[in-house]
């Protein structure tokens, strides 16, 4: 086999993991860099790519008329000045307003009033860049698909479902819909997704064997490398307080990923960027991953 045809395979199989020119683990900024943006916003996902991010953690639910949009919450109310803009709609649920609805919302200025991580009033966010996310609008899957792909960036796409034995109908809706949005863009190579609802995982691994997929876990499996097998996922996402260095070396040896989240204490940065078993560390704090890694811009 020719060097080419080497490098080649290597990329088909590794995905994900090759996109990055860095050594180290991937960064990636979870709901976009939220620590420095309002999350799950094109503005946040475009900010964690000028620090240099290898990619985005974005989380995805559907509306009433079946749109995909990013929202972390069941609810509107957090993020979103829905409540003001709508207040007899309460408990404003995701799934009980339409696209053409949700696109009334702003989706920024709840960071720049709260300024939840403090990075504003620290003037890591400067007071007049923090204006500009006044009126910032809540994304669809397509616009965030769009500008990951003229960024030549990576998306972590988490779909948002209660996690089941069964499949549910939303979720087979949330997920086709996924599937051609990625398919119709030609993303394949560029996208991770995971889900906290292993009924949607099985279901992906028959109709996209093609898609990287990771199973979002709180506490590890007790059979993790068979059950992951069973699955047919290419990844472990835990959650990283809960991993042990042998379960690290059980999925590695084993040929999965691992995505470990939602790790933003220096301390724990620091340790985890030097595990050779991890494939990428989730965070708020993209910037500070990447200045332990050497890659501050
Ligand atoms: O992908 C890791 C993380 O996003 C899962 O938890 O609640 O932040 O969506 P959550
Ligand atoms: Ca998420």
């Amino acid at each position: 086999m020719n060097l080419g045809l080497i490098v080649m395979a290597t990329w088909l199989f590794a995905g994900w993991t090759n996109a990055s020119e860095n050594s180290g683990p991937l960064v990636i900024a979870h709901r976009g860099a939220r620590s420095l943006a309002p999350e799950n916003t094109l503005a946040a996902a475009k900010l964690a790519w000028r620090l240099r991010a290898d990619g985005w953690e974005l989380d995805v639910r559907m509306t009433k008329d079946g749109e995909l949009i990013l929202m972390h919450d069941e609810t509107l109310s957090r993020t979103t000045n829905a409540p003001s803009l709508f207040p007899n709609r309460s408990p404003w649920l995701v799934s009980d307003f339409t696209l053409a609805e949700i696109k009334m919302l702003d989706a920024g200025s709840w960071f720049v009033g709260q300024d939840p991580y403090g990075t504003i009033a620290t003037g890591e966010v400067l007071a007049d860049e923090a204006l500009h996310f006044r009126g910032e609008k809540v994304p669809t899957l397509n616009e965030a698909l769009t500008l990951t792909k003229e960024l030549s960036f990576l998306a972590n796409i988490e779909l948002k479902s209660r996690p089941s034995f069964v499949l549910s109908p939303q979720a087979k809706t949330l997920t086709d819909r996924t599937v051609a949005l990625i398919r119709e863009m030609g993303l394949e190579k560029s996208v991770l997704i995971s889900s906290f609802d292993p009924a949607i995982l099985r279901y992906l691994a028959t109709v996209a064997p093609e898609i990287p997929k990771g199973l979002l876990v709180s506490s590890p499996p007790p059979e993790p490398v068979s059950y992951l097998q069973a699955l047919g996922v290419n990844a472990l996402n835990p959650r990283y307080d809960l991993v042990t260095e042998n379960l690290l070396q059980t999925l590695s040896m084993a040929g999965f990923q691992i995505y470990i989240w939602t790790v933003n204490e220096p301390t724990d940065l620091q340790r985890f960027s030097s595990d050779s078993h991890i494939t990428g560390i989730i965070t708020d704090w993209p910037q500070r991953l990447l200045a332990i890694l050497g890659r501050k811009k």
